[in-house]
């Protein structure tokens, strides 16, 4: 049997409580279903800095780095608020993003029928959503040079933050975001600032020169990144697969958490390019973070990080079967009313993180029997 190789980094606040309840799922695998994962543990973020001084060790990055795939929890907190900025517990996200070569972002925001009342806006507007946002993740404002506080002299300082895109990055996450559409609903909508950013020309001009190239069978629409986010809440269902930079990517994915009822909700896969044998590094992560006035309380909602799990049984280990019945036992869960309380609801049953995760591996084993 093929060995699966997962590094599980569960970080800090809730990434620890939520990463509980998929290590329920994966020992339930093996245990029945034969998996044959193998797991490793790292730290990450704030607790590897109370470790070891650095965002991530040396030798975590060399085990993410050979890793099939990286199961990755959150990271930060107040507790670190004040430490150097290089060895933030962002930095180590950042530096595992960078380092496996991770540029394909992809997050789901799926509205689950049972939660559309759970969502911030009409449940007629949520209802049957099925979204896709693919985030360019290696390049633009994140890592661009330079970026760096200068002192002018003159009691002033300068913050400096440099968006930089070449032809290559763009036109991968474009080709990423066309193949995608093709296997849904065939439309992908590009978003930048064409208006007041170079980048976002050319941005403009290579997705555009792609889709020519490559993908004209695929429906192809632009739109301005501030408008787009004003969209996303006006008429979401309007959107298949949305392609845009690192920044408007995360700040468009968080507006889009909350059209599915919760960020707890809110699953993600970082993906690398296909090797020579089409296996391509890869970390899977939820889209929320250590949420500090939760963390330690036992109440946080795991299911972005067993959905992130799903992702990785789909996307890495091409175990479809496993992956949709993961994803249905949590929609069986949500119609029974079972509901953390981030997405709690009149007439529901309120449980914390623990109940939350037995649920869904008691509807999963029902699934997989
Ligand atoms: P956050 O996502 O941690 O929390 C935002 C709000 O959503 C909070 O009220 C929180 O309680 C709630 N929330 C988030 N996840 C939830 C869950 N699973 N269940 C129930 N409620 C949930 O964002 P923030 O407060 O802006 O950031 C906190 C820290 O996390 C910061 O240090 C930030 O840098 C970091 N962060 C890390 C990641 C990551 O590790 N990938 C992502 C975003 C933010
Ligand atoms: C995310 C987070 C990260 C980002 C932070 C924690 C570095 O907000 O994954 O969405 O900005 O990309
Ligand atoms: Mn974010």
């Amino acid at each position: 049997m093929t060995a699966r190789n997962l590094l599980l980094l569960p970080g800090d606040g809730i990434g620890p409580e939520a990463m509980a309840e998929v290590r329920k799922i994966i020992a339930y695998m093996n245990a029945e279903l034969g998996a044959g994962f193998t797991t490793d543990e790292g730290l990450v973020g704030g607790s590897a800095y109370d470790a070891h001084g650095a965002a991530i060790s040396e030798s975590d990055m060399e085990k993410a780095l050979a890793a099939d795939a990286v199961l990755f929890g959150a990271v930060g907190g107040p507790k670190w608020d004040d430490v150097p900025y290089e060895v933030r517990p962002e930095a180590g996200l950042l530096r595992l993003r960078k380092d496996l070569q991770l540029f394909a972002n992809l997050r789901p925001a799926i509205c689950y029928p049972a939660l559309a009342n759970a969502s911030s806006l009409k449940p007629e507007l949520v209802e049957g959503l099925d979204i896709l946002i693919v985030r360019e993740l290696t390049g633009g404002v994140y890592f661009g040079e330079p970026k760096e506080i200068i002192d002018l002299g003159n009691g002033q300082k300068r913050g400096i933050d440099t968006q930089v895109y070449d032809t290559y990055e763009i036109e991968r996450i474009a080709g990423v975001a066309f193949e995608l559409a093709r296997t849904r609903n065939n439309r992908v909508c590009s978003m930048e600032k064409r208006n007041v950013m170079k980048s976002g020309v050319l941005w403009n001009q290579v997705v555009t020169e792609t889709h020519k190239r490559s993908y004209s069978d695929v429906k192809l629409e632009h739109m301005l990144a501030d408008a787009g986010g004003m969209q996303l809440v006006r008429a979401p269902k309007q959107f298949d697969v949305i392609v845009t930079d690192n920044l408007f990517g995360d700040m468009l994915s968080d507006v889009a958490a909350m059209l599915t009822g919760s960020l707890g909700m809110l699953p993600s896969a970082s993906l690398g390019a296909p090797d020579v044998k089409g296996r391509r590094k890869a970390l899977y992560e939820p889209v929320h973070g250590s949420a500090p006035d939760i963390a330690g309380k036992g109440i946080a909602n795991p299911i972005a990080m067993i959905a992130s799990f799903a992702m990785c049984l789909r996307y890495s280990f091409n175990m479809i079967a496993e992956a949709d019945n993961l994803e249905k036992a949590i929609a069986e869960v949500l119609d029974s009313g079972v509901r953390t309380g981030d997405i709690m609801a009149e007439g529901c049953r309120q449980v914390g993180t623990v109940e939350m995760g037995d649920a869904i591996l008691a509807a999963f084993k029902k699934l997989s029997a």
